[in-house]
Formats: structure tokens, C-alpha cells, sequence
């Protein structure tokens, strides 16, 4: 991979790739991956609730031996930050979802491939494993299936197989999107899909999921059968006992549903509101995390996302009690101007602020971070 110094030096925050994919990418695909549901206030209060989150440093606390290194589901990762399931990124670059892997192997990063992902699952895989061996790579971060449940059973447990034989280590099935949102923006850009581009791990003739039901012909059925469909505990069940993979249920607000996660077998919930995709005006994730994390946090492994932007929100994620974040947006940026390159450095700038984050707030390791270092 070339050097992450062909990266311009202008480039020195999320938000300066952000800028840059704004000039490549055309007014159809920022709809996409720029747009949140409806009026965006959960979009954008993602991002606020972070910010307005405030830090109480300590000092002079001695911070030899420091390091960023966090224990996840049984593994030492290099780093909190992994790299969420964003769909068809080949519309963004068209390295799409091979230059994510190489990129996030690279930094050790862990990956979640989306179920809608334009690259066949098992290039994917390989892409990463292939890289993470490189000496020159990080610890490698984990390798993650994000599912989103077939109507039919056959698709779903053919997707698992592959998954598992691929060398995926956890399936991240997503909760909150039994129907797409309401998405305003990508209805006024008139948004469709560019010819080549699909979810291609997926039969041919299965609709886009979350089926947008304002795309159907008879809304009122259309609306009816797809609820007919959307994945209820029962489901979850099912899963559970369907793979040899722990379950990890992305979407997750309520404590009580992290309770029922837990009842059920899943290793883990991801507190997401799909980065204000789906439901306009939920609780911000950083609002919402503090609950889930006392109620099963001890127990099970408790990520967040939505609005991470800056190393002090993963240093504030993990005081509220996640055991790592993912990102969405800020990578697919970085991929869009930059492909795998951009991934990357996008990676190691957020990896970079949360060790000074540590530092600066007096930490030496994420194990000495403490609920005192926000303040209430
Ligand atoms: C997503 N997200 C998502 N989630 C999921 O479970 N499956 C998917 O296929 C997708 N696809 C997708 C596409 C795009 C363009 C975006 C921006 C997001 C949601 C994603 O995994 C994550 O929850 C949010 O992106 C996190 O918020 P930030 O970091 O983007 O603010
Ligand atoms: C989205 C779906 C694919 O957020 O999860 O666009």
C-alpha cells in the first residue's frame, strides 16, 4: 500500500477527508453516504452529543508502558476503533470494500463487512487476513459478518456458511432497519444505484435491505409484507443456535433489550441508531450508551457508534462503558478521494487523538480510564 504520506498535508482531521470526498464524490453517492433519515437531527446529534460530552483530565499520573491496546470477546486489539458495515462501497471508490480490508488489516483495525457490500464476501476476507499477516501490519483487529436477515432461511444460512468458511469471526446482526428510513435526501437527489454496482453476496432476485417501502408499487401491502418479515427475537433465537459464531446485535438503545440480548446467547450489542439512518430524533448514541453499559456491560461486549469523529469521543465512549467503537461515515470519506490509502490514514489520525486523549487526560492504557474523567 503506498505511504500514508501521499495523503496532501492540509488533511489533518475527519473532517478535512470529509471536505475532500465532498469534491470527488457525485451529488447521487454523497446522498447515500452523507444522508440520515428524515430531518438529519439524529444525524447530527450524533455527533453534537459527543462534543458537548466534557472532559475532566488529571494529571501527573505516570504514563510509561502506555499503550491503546483493549481486550475484545477474548482478543487483545491494538486499538478501540473498528471499521462499521457500510453497504455498496464500490459507489464510493472502486477498490470499494477490498481497499477497506487492506486499510483496516493495515492499522488493526477490526472490520465488519455489510450483508450489502459490492465485493463477494470471501475476496473480502481474504484481502484482510492476507494484509493482517504482513509483518509490517498491526495486531490484527477482528473480522465481523454484519447480517441482515433473509425472508427466506436458506438465504440466511447460506450466507452463515459462507461467513464461516470464509474466516469471519462474530456475525453483527442489525436490529434497528426492518424497513429503510424515511430518507429525505436521497428521495430530492432521486438516488439509485450506479450500473455494476450491487449486493452481490446476495441472490439477484432479492430486493435491497431494507426494502424502501416508497419504492414499491402498492405501498400499503408492499409496507404489510415486509413487516411481515422483519426479524423479531424468535429470530434472534434461531441465529444463535444456526452458527458456531458469537452474535453480536448492532442497534441496540434500550437497556431492557440488552438485557433480552444477553438472555438469549448474543456476546454482544452494539449501541447504534444506524448513525441517524434509520429513525429520525432517538437518543444519541452517546446518551444512550451509559444505560446499556450498566446494564450489561459487565457480562457482555458493549460497542458503540454513530458521530465518532475525534479520538476524545472514543476516549469519552469508553468512559460511558464501551468496550470499543466503530465508524462509518469518516472512513468512507477517506475510501472516496483516497481508496485504501485515505481508509488508513483516516484510521490512524482518530488512533493517533485518542493516545493523546489518554494522555492528556491522564491515563496511560484504555485500563485506567474511569467514569471521574467526564464531567457530570
Ligand atoms: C451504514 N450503516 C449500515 N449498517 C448496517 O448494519 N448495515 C449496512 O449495510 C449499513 N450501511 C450503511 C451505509 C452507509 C452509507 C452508512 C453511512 C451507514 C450504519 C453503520 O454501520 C453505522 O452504524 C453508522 O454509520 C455509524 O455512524 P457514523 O460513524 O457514520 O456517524
Ligand atoms: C443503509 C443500509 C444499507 O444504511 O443499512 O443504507
Amino acid at each position: 500500500m503506498q505511504a500514508l504520506q501521499s495523503i496532501p498535508n492540509h488533511i489533518v482531521c475527519l473532517a478535512d477527508h470529509e471536505a475532500e470526498a465532498r469534491r470527488v464524490l457525485d451529488d447521487n453517492a454523497w446522498a447515500y453516504f452523507a444522508g440520515g433519515a428524515a430531518d438529519e437531527l439524529t444525524l447530527q446529534a450524533n455527533v453534537q452529543a459527543w462534543q458537548r460530552t466534557q472532559l475532566l483530565p488529571r494529571v501527573l499520573n505516570a504514563l510509561q508502558g502506555g499503550h491503546t491496546q483493549v481486550q475484545l470477546l477474548g482478543r487483545t486489539l491494538a486499538h478501540p476503533v473498528l471499521l462499521a458495515p457500510v453497504a455498496y462501497q464500490r459507489m464510493a471508490h472502486p477498490d470499494g470494500e477490498l481497499a477497506t480490508a487492506l486499510a483496516a488489516a493495515a492499522q488493526g483495525a477490526g472490520l465488519v463487512l455489510s450483508t450489502q457490500a459490492s465485493t463477494p464476501l470471501e475476496h473480502v476476507a481474504q484481502a484482510y487476513q492476507c494484509m493482517a499477516g504482513d509483518p509490517a501490519s498491526d495486531t490484527p483487529g477482528p473480522l465481523w459478518f454484519q447480517l441482515y436477515l433473509q425472508p427466506e432461511r436458506d438465504v440466511t444460512l447460506h450466507l452463515l456458511s459462507r461467513a464461516e468458511a470464509a474466516g469471519y469471526q462474530a456475525i453483527v446482526l442489525t436490529v434497528d432497519a426492518p424497513v429503510h428510513g424515511a430518507r429525505d435526501r436521497e428521495r430530492r437527489a432521486g438516488f439509485r444505484l450506479p450500473p455494476g454496482i450491487r449486493a452481490v453476496n446476495l441472490p439477484m432476485h432479492l430486493p435491497a435491505n431494507p426494502p424502501a417501502t416508497d419504492t414499491l408499487p402498492d405501498s400499503t401491502s408492499a409496507f404489510e409484507s415486509v413487516l411481515q418479515h422483519a426479524p423479531t427475537w424468535a429470530d434472534v433465537r434461531w441465529l444463535v443456535q444456526a452458527t458456531r459464531l458469537p452474535v453480536l446485535l448492532k442497534g441496540i438503545l434500550h437497556p431492557d433489550d440488552a438485557r433480552q440480548a444477553l438472555d438469549i446467547g448474543a456476546a454482544g450489542v452494539i449501541v447504534s441508531n444506524h448513525g441517524g439512518r434509520t429513525l429520525d430524533t432517538t437518543l444519541p448514541t452517546a446518551h444512550a450508551l451509559p444505560g446499556v453499559a450498566q446494564a450489561v456491560g459487565t457480562q457482555m461486549a458493549v460497542l458503540a457508534d454513530g458521530g465518532i469523529r475525534r479520538g476524545t469521543d472514543v476516549f469519552k465512549a469508553l468512559v460511558l462503558g464501551a468496550h470499543a467503537v466503530l465508524v462509518g461515515k469518516p472512513y468512507i470519506y477517506g475510501l472516496a478521494h483516497a481508496g485504501a490509502v485515505g481508509v488508513a490514514h483516516t484510521i490512524r489520525l482518530l488512533r493517533d487523538e485518542f493516545e493523546i486523549a489518554l494522555a492528556l487526560c491522564g491515563c496511560a492504557t484504555p485500563a485506567h480510564i474511569r467514569p471521574e474523567h467526564l464531567f457530570k
